[in-house]
């Protein structure tokens, strides 16, 4: 019977913990964790609170379980270096090393990354290192720009204009405000068209996809309101989205194995772990957002239930390089996932809702669905919110419109100041995605 320590304490390492006990091997949970998630307890023989950046503390526990491999959940262990302490003492683990990580930790890495070897998929980008040029670069993209930090910013540091500043001044602010922190700061062409996730396991050899997804970083109903860490996502049965061409995936998953052969001519090393990129289908193909070194969240939430291949046996095989041995397989059904959230969430601290950060929730009857928790303090006295994301409730169906019946459904089961957006996964919402797709690229998608 294998162990597996499981790092992390969200929504996506709950559905990974979960993933990982309906293997057929029957394994021995330990999760690591920030903080106590009752969803990933229920799966572990032990779990132990602690923190990622003290890797001592990580790999000790690691070794003291005996487990056979690590899953690194979130971005934050691997930027600080958990996969090479965990090698160090002999352990292997889903996840990329510390310099290959930078493929999401660094965002200038990735971007060089791609024009060194000849990679298609970047937008028109320049790094400063300081203020010299920003505003020529800027007046020359004619779409607008985006501003990036060269690090970790939790998916809330990207600076668009249009959103967050309007006028060459006001990025020239931005910019400036970034270079006090940081030491270069990414400008990027504002791309116009839909944003899907692609989410791939890779052995350092081979890529094996799984069904795209989109997710929805807005707070309010109609993409509106502050930058969250997603409020919910869908797929569908087919493993692709309605707004895209099948040549877009062909596209993107192409890029993602080039870039993991890329990777290795850079550093000499093998990525084994997930590279999830964020794409943008534009008029003229696709582009690369950026990539992240984990699994999405929401979007694995969306895939994992979907499984067919045993995870136990996929997490060995891309830690042994023998992913091409297998057939990586999903459920051809239609997800939905709907966050669950305090109602002052994303919200000013001052804002009437705030009293919500915190407060008790209650689950009722919820039916047919899934729930992964995510950031909620389980108490003698019931179950908690914290000031982030609470629960992922996801339906799967036959078809979209069944499964996002089922997670509203769900979702009126749940007691407490509690807020979603009921648009996520809806034929409206759809619809709209595939007409903006065509205004992009003619009539035809
Ligand atoms: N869904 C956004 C993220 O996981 O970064």
């Amino acid at each position: 019977m294998p162990s597996i320590l499981v790092i992390g304490h969200g929504a996506r390492e709950h559905v990974i913990a979960e993933t990982l006990a309906r293997s057929e091997s029957r394994p021995d949970l330990y999760a690591f964790m920030k903080s106590n998630n009752p969803g990933i307890a229920s799966h572990c023989v032990e779990t132990r609170l602690g923190d990622y950046g003290d890797l001592e503390d990580v790999v000790g526990y690691a070794r003291g379980k005996g487990v056979d491999f690590a899953f690194v959940g979130p971005e934050y262990p691997l930027e600080r270096g958990v996969v090479d302490a965990l090698a160090d003492a002999g352990i292997p683990a889903v996840g990329p090393m510390k310099s290959l990580a930078r493929l999401e930790t660094s965002k200038i890495f990735t971007r060089r990354l791609l024009d060194k070897y000849g990679i298609q998929g970047n937008p028109a980008f320049r790094v400063f290192t300081s203020l010299d040029g920003v505003e020529e670069f800027i007046r020359e993209l004619p779409r607008g720009a985006v501003i990036k930090p060269d690090g970790l910013t939790g998916g809330k540091g990207v600076m668009v204009q249009g959103d967050h500043f309007d006028s060459a001044a006001e990025a020239l602010a931005v910019c400036r405000a970034i270079l006090e922190r940081h030491s270069s700061v990414l400008v990027e062409e504002r791309l116009e068209g839909e944003e899907f996730s692609l989410q791939c396991f890779c052995d350092g050899v081979t890529v094996a996809a799984t069904p795209a997804v989109q997710d929805h970083k807005r707070r309010f109903v109609g993409d509106r309101g502050p930058n969250t860490g997603g409020m919910g996502s869908y797929s569908f049965p087919d493993h692709g989205l309605p707004f895209l061409r099948p040549d877009d995936l062909t596209q993107a998953l192409e890029i993602t194995k080039k870039v993991a052969d890329a990777l290795y001519r850079e550093t000499g090393l093998r990525y084994k772990g997930i590279m999830y990129g964020g794409f943008i289908a534009v008029a003229d193909g696709i582009r690369l957002l950026e990539y992240n070194a984990r699994l999405g969240d929401p979007e694995a939430m969306n895939v994992l239930p979907l499984l067919k291949t045993d995870f136990v046996d996929l997490c060995r095989a891309v830690i042994d390089g023998a992913l091409a041995d297998m057939d990586v397989e999903f459920e051809r059904k239609a997800t939905v996932c709907k966050y669950v959230v305090p109602k002052g969430y994303g919200l000013p601290a001052d804002h009437p809702d705030a009293s919500s950060l915190g407060a008790k929730i209650h689950v009722g009857e919820v039916g047919d669905v899934k729930i992964y928790y995510s950031s909620v303090d389980l108490r003698e006295d019931g179950l908690y919110m914290t000031s982030s994301r609470a629960l992922g409730v996801v339906g799967i169906d036959e078809d979209i419109a069944a499964a996002e019946r089922k997670a509203e459904k769900a979702i009126e089961a749940i007691g407490g100041p509690v807020d979603h957006r009921p648009d996520i996964g809806t034929e409206d919402l759809i619809r709209k995605r595939v007409e903006h797709m065509k205004k992009e690229r003619g009539s035809n998608l």
